[in-house]
């Protein structure tokens, strides 16, 4: 399993892409077309919202899970982009009968909570689609078998949400007819390629195949474990992965943890060791930290061991991915945090409390910067000793081994 350690983009596509290589099945579990990771594959580089990031090794399936809240028009384009691109997604693809749909009316939903709540959502629907499905009134892929019967239902769902928006005193409304053409569309589509996707992860395990399991946003955004309120609205935490692939915990045996060698958040909410203005920007060029779903500039700030020591612990990550230490090479000296101050405290475990995350001060270590390029490196021996001594130091500090480095957006800039 691979998932994010810090609060989304830590490069989980680069490293998933990486790992696709002879896994029979790559599966996303959680989230929807609010994540956005990043494929460079030769010169040509490939954004994935909603599809896995296993889709350019050719012979790998790949599998939307139960887990999944599905944007079908999301999909859909993306499946046409990549067609177009050279990429054959057709028999490849496989979304399970159990997802949620997301529908433009969430999307409307989302927009208008934002103007009160101002959590920096991605606006792509995925608050309110996960409360309908909790709330068991949900829309499923399943459902489009029987078209008719759901599209008379659609009509209530879309009357709902327009209450609901006007309650919220916004003048935007969803429309039943362009709800009812939506799915009319999209149906045909979509379900040749629905299938109960926890039984073709079951056999493909039972065969002794090797599946990957593909994690979206970070720890510190799982809906229990992040800080809340700023969160998204699912468990990104490798305990939502069994749930949400349909598959027992004990089918997993790694959990690796990805995290960059610094640390960025999009949206609001607490951000401890986010860096001065100057430093954020110059951090934010050199990592060219803009979002890959709605290009807002990333928040940017250092390595946070907190954390990832916290990550660690609520994951159970068995290894860690570091990622974009190629970012850090012009840094002369590189400030870590190892701890928190809370008023008169010092803190290593993360505070439940978003409030008090505010009032955090990071305590900071410094250490050397290597001032060299380490794009080309392909073995820990060709970093520069300052460069190795700044993983140890990461290694130390979060008590979980690395595993792979990526100095680079290409697949070969990888150690490991
Ligand atoms: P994800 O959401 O976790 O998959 O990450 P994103 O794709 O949103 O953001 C990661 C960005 O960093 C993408 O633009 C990647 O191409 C890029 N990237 C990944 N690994 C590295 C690396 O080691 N070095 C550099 N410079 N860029 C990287
Ligand atoms: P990947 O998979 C970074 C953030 C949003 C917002 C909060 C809630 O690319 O790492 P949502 O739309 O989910 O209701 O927004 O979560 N967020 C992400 N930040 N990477 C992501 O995905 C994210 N997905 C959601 O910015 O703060
Ligand atoms: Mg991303």
């Amino acid at each position: 399993m691979v998932v994010g350690a810090q609060w989304g983009d830590e490069g989980k596509g680069k490293i998933v892409d990486v790992l696709a290589e002879g896994a029979d099945l790559v599966v996303r579990y959680q989230g929807g077309a609010n994540a956005g990771h990043t494929v460079v594959k030769g010169d040509e580089e490939f954004i994935l919202h909603q599809i896995p990031s296993g889709i350019l090794h050719p012979g790998t399936r790949c599998v939307i899970g139960n887990g999944v809240v599905l944007d079908p028009e999301t999909l859909l384009s993306e499946m046409d982009d990549l067609e177009r691109r050279g990429v054959t997604v057709a028999g490849r693809l496989i979304v399970s009968l159990r997802a949620h749909l997301v529908l433009p009316y969430h999307k409307l939903l989302d927009q208008a909570a934002e103007r009160e709540q101002r959590i920096g959502t991605t606006g792509r629907g995925i608050g309110p689609a996960y409360e309908d499905k909790y709330g068991r009134r949900g829309i499923r892929v399943a459902d489009l078998r029987d078209l008719s019967r759901t599209l008379e239902r659609i009509g209530e769902r879309v009357e709902r949400a327009n209450r609901l928006l006007s309650l919220m005193g916004s003048s935007l409304r969803a429309s039943v007819e362009e709800h009812c053409d939506l799915l009319r569309r999209l149906a045909p589509r979509l379900m040749p390629m629905a299938a109960d996707t926890s039984r073709i992860t079951y056999d493909a395990l039972r065969e002794g195949k090797k599946v990957l399991l593909e994690g979206a946003q970070g720890a510190l955004l799982d809906v229990d474990h992040g800080t809340y309120p700023f969160v998204t609205s699912s468990n990104t935490t490798a305990g939502g992965a069994a749930v949400g692939a349909g598959i027992g915990p004990t089918a997993i045996d790694a959990v690796l943890g990805v995290v960059k060698a610094y640390t960025t958040r999009v949206g609001n909410g607490p951000l401890p060791t986010e860096a001065d203005p100057q430093e954020a920007a110059r951090l934010r060029e050199l990592g060219e930290e803009y979002g890959a779903t709605t290009g807002r500039p990333r928040r940017c700030g250092w390595f946070d061991a907190v954390v990832v020591r916290y990550a660690a612990r609520v994951n159970g990550l068995t290894d860690l991915a570091v990622t974009k230490l190629d970012v850090l090479d012009t840094i002369e000296r590189i400030p870590v945090c190892v701890a928190y101050r809370i008023g008169d405290e010092i803190v290593e475990d993360m505070p439940a409390d978003s409030a008090l995350l505010d009032s955090a001060e990071p305590v900071y270590e410094e250490l050397d910067g290597w001032c060299r390029p380490t794009g080309d490196a392909r073995r820990l021996a060709d970093l520069p000793p300052q460069a190795r001594a700044y993983l140890d130091r990461i290694q130390d500090l979060v008590q979980v081994p690395i595993r792979y480095v990526s100095v680079g957006s290409r697949r070969s800039q990888i150690i490991g």
